[in-house]
């Protein structure tokens, strides 16, 4: 089954919206309209009646909020239905925090219980935390906001992949349909994560012609005859909107 995902225009390139229970990596730079998109497609599904959750590892719920009610997305008053939840699964301290408690931590790197609570939860514990939600308040509609916190907990690369892979297998199992939102670093360097999502969304925004340029790509889609090629996007009151192809 297809879902519509609220943002105006991208249902036409993909057969009519998202497939149901699939798990889609949205990829771009800094400010491309990743947090647009993936709070745009949660208010769509909540005005439906669908639960959605945007769990978030970086930025505060409470920024997030405030930037979206620009929209006409009616965001305060879903979150009012307890159609639109969001839950802040990133590190849990605060700097002023730390900094009362620095004369009880070791000097040493890593050493020392509060330093260790500071950095970011490792991708099982988000897991954990996630499945929780979903299973406590039937949450049809997921966004994660960004993989790329959780992506960094190890040095070792080869056990990234490994639990990259491993986080992306386990959350197709959680019966709905998700967004992982990630920074785009490097848009020629193929991820775990690209090869493990359903489908892969690129955001672009970049110089062309002497105009800053935002456009949408749909790198692969999975079961679906899709549109490959740069459409251009715009903000408008709904939030973002897909047009044309860039010229
Ligand atoms: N009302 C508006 N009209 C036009 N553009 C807007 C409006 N509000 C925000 N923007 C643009 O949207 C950008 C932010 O979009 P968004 O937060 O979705 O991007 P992002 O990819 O999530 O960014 P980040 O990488 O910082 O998380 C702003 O930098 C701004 O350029
Ligand atoms: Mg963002």
């Amino acid at each position: 089954m297809r879902i519509p995902t609220g943002i105006e225009g991208f249902d036409d390139l993909v057969q009519g919206g998202f497939l149901t229970e699939r798990v889609y990596l949205l990829s771009g730079p800094p400010g491309s309209g990743k947090t647009t998109f993936g709070v745009q497609f949660l208010a769509q599904g909540a005005s439906m009646g669908e639960v959605g959750l945007y769990v978030t590892l970086l930025e505060c719920p409470q920024n997030i909020i405030n930037d979206m009610s620009n929209y006409a997305m009616n965001v305060p008053t879903l979150i009012k239905m307890k159609k639109l939840l969001f839950a802040d699964l990133g590190p849990r301290m605060e700097y002023g925090y730390m900094d009362e408690l620095s004369e009880f931590i070791s000097p040493e790197y890593n050493v020392g219980k509060s330093s260790i609570e500071s950095e970011a939860p490792s991708p099982s514990v988000v897991f954990k935390e996630i499945a929780a939600y979903v299973s406590e308040y039937e949450v049809k509609r997921l966004v994660i906001d960004s993989v790329s916190a959780i992506r960094f907990t190890t040095k070792d690369m080869s056990l990234q992949e490994k639990e990259m892979s491993r986080f992306i297998r386990n959350l197709k199992k959680l019966g709905c349909t998700t967004l992982i939102l990630s920074e785009m670093t490097d848009p020629t360097a193929y991820s775990t994560e690209q090869f493990a999502a359903h489908g892969v969304i690129f955001m672009h925004n970049f110089l062309y012609d002497k105009t800053m340029t935002r456009a949408i790509q749909i790198i692969k889609m999975r079961g679906t005859k899709h549109d490959c090629n740069m459409r251009n996007v715009s903000f408008n009151e709904k939030g973002l909107k897909v047009e044309g192809y860039l010229d």
